[in-house]
C-alpha cells in the first residue's frame, strides 16, 4: 500500500519515520510545504489553498491514503479537501483531547498547539464536546513550529514551559502539532513520569490498518 503523508514541514517527517516502522511493508511517500512555514500563523483560506496545492504530488501518485500530518492543516482544512477530492482516504491528525480528557486524574490537562489550531472551530468543538469537565491550558508555542522548522529549537524554553504546566497541576500534555514530536525527549524529560504525554501516531498507523485491510 502507498500511504502519502503531508506537513507544511519537518514535522511531517518526525510522522513518517514513525509510520514506517510500524508499517514496515507500506510504501510512504512524503511531501512538505517549507517555504511556506509557519502555517500556524496563516489565514483559513490560506492554509485550505496552500495545502491542495502541496499534496497534488500524493493525489498524482494515487496513494491509498493520505495523512494530513498537521494539526493546523487538518483543524482547518480536511472537511475542504474530503469536499473538493471526495473519492481519496484522508486521514487527519488532530489534537488528542478526548483521551487527555479520560487520562488525566487532576483535571487539568495542557494542549500545545499552533495560533491557528487553538482558534479553529474544529479544535474548540473537541474541547466542547469532550473536555468540558476539565481545564485546558494551552501554553503560548505560537513561535516553536519555526524554530524547529529551521533547526533552532535550543532556542525554545521547553523545560521552562513544561515546569509552569507542573506547577499548575497539569498531568497530561497533548502534542498538538506534529513539529512537536521533534522535541518529545526534551518534554518528556522536563515533565517527569508522574505526566502523560500524549501524540497520535500509533494511533494513526492503527486507523491506516483498519481502513486498508
Ligand atoms: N506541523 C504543523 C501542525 O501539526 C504546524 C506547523 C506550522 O505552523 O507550519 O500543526
Amino acid at each position: 500500500m502507498r500511504i502519502g503523508v503531508f506537513d507544511s514541514g519537518v514535522g511531517g517527517k518526525a510522522v513518517a519515520l514513525k509510520l514506517q516502522q510500524l508499517l514496515p511493508n507500506a510504501d510512504i511517500m512524503s511531501v512538505d510545504d517549507h517555504v511556506h512555514v509557519p502555517y500556524g500563523d496563516r489565514t483559513p483560506d490560506d492554509i485550505i489553498e496552500l495545502t491542495k496545492a502541496a499534496i497534488q504530488p500524493l493525489l498524482a501518485a494515487k496513494c491509498d491514503a493520505i495523512v494530513i500530518a498537521c494539526n493546523t492543516a487538518t483543524t482547518v482544512a480536511i472537511a475542504a479537501l474530503r469536499a473538493t477530492y471526495p473519492s481519496v482516504n484522508f486521514i487527519g491528525i488532530e489534537p488528542m483531547v478526548k483521551p487527555a480528557a479520560s487520562a488525566t486524574k487532576s483535571g487539568i490537562i495542557a494542549v500545545l498547539a499552533t495560533p491557528r489550531t487553538l482558534q479553529s472551530d474544529r479544535y474548540n468543538e473537541l474541547k466542547r464536546t469532550w473536555a468540558k469537565d476539565s481545564t485546558v491550558i494551552e501554553p503560548d508555542c505560537s513561535d516553536w513550529a519555526k524554530l524547529i522548522e529551521d533547526g533552532h529549537s535550543s532556542q525554545i524554553h521547553v523545560e521552562a514551559t513544561v515546569v509552569n504546566l507542573l506547577q499548575q497541576k497539569v498531568d497530561v500534555i497533548v502534542l498538538g502539532c506534529t513539529h512537536y514530536h521533534m522535541i518529545k525527549e526534551r518534554i518528556l524529560d522536563a515533565a517527569g513520569d508522574t505526566v502523560t504525554v500524549l501524540e497520535p501516531t500509533d494511533a494513526i498507523a492503527n486507523r491506516i490498518k483498519s481502513l486498508l485491510s
